[in-house]
C-alpha cells in the first residue's frame, strides 16, 4: 500500500463505446451517466455494437494524457478496459468485442495506456466491471431480470479469463479497479481476488470488489466522509456529473471547489482519484483540461501539504474557510477562497504545538504567527492574510513545529 498511501490523487479515465453518444440516443438526451446509456435507453445489444464502426479515436494519445496527468500532480491512472456496456478496449482472446478486432481503429487502449504510464512513472491501475456485462447474455444487467442468465458461465467464460488477461500482457499493474460486484456472492468474490493475486501479488483491489473484500475501502461515488477514518480509502470523483463523456453536461466544478475536495479527503486520511471522460475523437474536454491545469499549478508549489501527509484530526475550532492538513513536524493551515480572506485576522485557539519556523507555502515568504493567550490561559495562534498576492483560490500557511504530532489542548 506504499504508493497509495503516499501518493494520494491520481487520475481515472472513463472511455468506451458510450463517449460516441455522448449523452445522446436517437436525437434526445439520455439523463443519468453517459456510460450507462445503454442500460437507461435501453438500447438494443445489435444497435449498441454498431457503434464499434464509429469507434476511431484519433485524438487520443495515452502519452498526451499520461504526460498531462503527471503535470497535474497525480500519481496513478485508472482506465476503464471494460465497462458495464461489455466493451472491452484491449486485445482480448477471450471475448472478440473488442477495439481490437471490432472498432476500425484496431486499437489496444489498455497497452498504449500501460505503455505510457510507464513512460511517465505512472501508477498504472486497470478499471474493470466484473459482475454487470450488457453484452454477454449471461452478464448481470442492473435494473433487469436476470432470472434464467447463468452467471456462473459469464464468470467462466469472460470476466475471469479477462483478468488474467490483464495482468498477463500488459506487465506490471497496480490496481485492478473493480466496480458494482452485483448478483456476485463471497465465494465468487473472493475467488477473483485470489485470481488477481495470483498473477500479480502486489496488484492493489478497490473495495468494489464486494464483500469486504478489498485492500481498501472504496467510498460511494463523489462522497467525503466527514471524519477521518483509520482504514486506507479513496474517494471517486467526477468533475461535473458524469463519468463518460456527455456533451450536455456543462456543470464543472471550479478549481477552487476541487482543491477544497482535495485537502478535506487528504485532511481525513483518503485518497482522490478524479475522472476525466475523453469524447468520442478521444480528445480530453477542454473544461476538463482547465481545471486540472489549475490544480497542478496549486500542487506545484504547495504539494507538501497533500503527498505523504496523514489524517490529522479534526481541529476543535474548525471553520469553515480553513482546512488543516499534516505531516510529521508540519502542520498546514489552508485558507479558502483566498481572496475573500485578504487581511483578515484569523485567531487559532487552543494549539498547543511549539512553532520553528512559519512561511507561506505558495511563495515561500516567512509568515509570522504571534502566540497568544486565550481567557482560559491556553496558547493561541494568530496571523494575518496577507493584503496582496497572486493565489486565487488557497492560500497555505506551512508551520513547522518541535512535535511530530499535531497537537490541541482540551477546553
Ligand atoms: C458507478 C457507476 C459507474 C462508474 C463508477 C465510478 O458506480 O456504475 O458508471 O464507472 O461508479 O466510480
Amino acid at each position: 500500500m506504499d504508493w497509495f498511501n503516499e501518493k494520494k490523487y491520481g487520475l481515472f479515465i472513463h472511455f468506451g463505446l458510450y463517449s460516441v453518444l455522448a449523452g445522446k440516443y436517437k436525437g434526445k438526451e439520455i439523463p443519468g451517466h453517459s456510460e450507462w446509456i445503454m442500460n437507461t435507453a435501453k438500447i438494443p445489444k445489435d444497435e449498441y455494437e454498431a457503434l464499434c464502426r464509429q469507434f476511431d479515436p484519433k485524438q487520443f494519445s495515452a502519452d498526451l494524457i499520461c504526460k498531462k496527468a503527471k503535470d497535474w500532480g497525480m500519481h496513478n491512472v485508472c482506465f476503464t478496459s471494460k465497462h458495464h456496456d461489455g466493451f472491452a478496449l484491449f486485445d482480448s482472446k477471450a471475448d472478440d468485442y473488442n477495439s481490437v478486432i471490432r472498432t476500425p481503429s484496431k486499437r489496444d487502449y489498455v497497452k498504449e495506456m500501460a505503455e505510457a504510464c510507464r513512460k511517465y512513472n505512472l501508477k498504472f491501475c486497470i478499471y474493470y466491471s466484473q459482475a454487470q456485462d450488457w453484452h454477454h447474455p449471461d452478464g448481470f444487467s442492473a435494473y433487469n431480470d436476470n432470472k434464467d442468465k447463468n452467471f456462473t458461465r459469464y464468470l467462466e467464460e469472460k470476466c475471469r479469463p479477462q483478468v488474467k488477461e490483464l495482468l498477463t500482457n500488459y506487465g506490471e499493474v497496480h490496481m485492478l479497479w473493480f466496480d458494482t460486484p452485483m448478483g456476485m456472492n463471497y465465494e465468487q468474490c473472493y475467488d477473483l481476488r485470489r485470481l488477481v493475486k495470483s498473477l500479480q501479488a502486489n496488484c492493489l483491489i478497490n473495495g468494489r470488489i464486494g464483500h469486504r473484500l478489498g485492500d481498501y475501502l472504496t467510498t460511494q461515488d463523489n462522497r467525503i466522509p466527514s471524519f477521518p477514518i483509520e482504514k486506507k480509502w479513496e474517494v471517486p470523483a467526477t468533475l461535473n456529473h458524469t463519468w463518460g463523456y456527455k456533451a450536455s453536461d456543462n456543470d464543472w466544478a471550479d478549481a477552487g471547489t476541487i482543491l477544497h475536495r482535495l485537502l478535506r479527503i487528504v485532511a481525513r486520511g483518503g485518497n482522490y482519484l478524479l475522472n476525466i471522460g475523453p469524447k468520442a475523437d478521444g480528445s480530453i474536454p477542454k473544461e476538463s483540461e482547465m481545471i486540472l491545469d489549475e490544480v497542478g499549478l496549486w500542487l506545484k508549489t504547495c504539494g507538501d501539504a497533500i503527498y505523504n501527509s496523514r489524517a490529522i484530526e479534526p481541529y476543535i475550532y474548525e471553520t469553515p474557510e480553513l482546512v488543516f492538513t499534516h505531516k510529521d513536524h508540519k502542520l498546514f493551515i489552508h485558507v479558502l477562497n483566498a481572496k475573500q480572506q485578504a487581511g483578515r485576522k484569523i485567531v487559532l485557539p487552543n494549539i498547543n504545538n511549539r512553532i520553528n519556523k512559519a512561511y507561506w507555502l505558495n511563495s515561500n515568504k516567512p509568515a509570522k504567527i504571534t502566540e497568544e493567550k486565550t481567557l482560559g490561559g491556553y496558547p493561541s495562534w494568530v496571523f494575518f492574510v496577507p493584503d496582496k498576492f497572486e493565489e486565487k483560490y488557497i492560500l497555505t500557511l506551512a508551520v513547522e513545529t518541535q512535535e511530530k504530532d499535531f497537537k490541541q489542548v482540551a477546553l
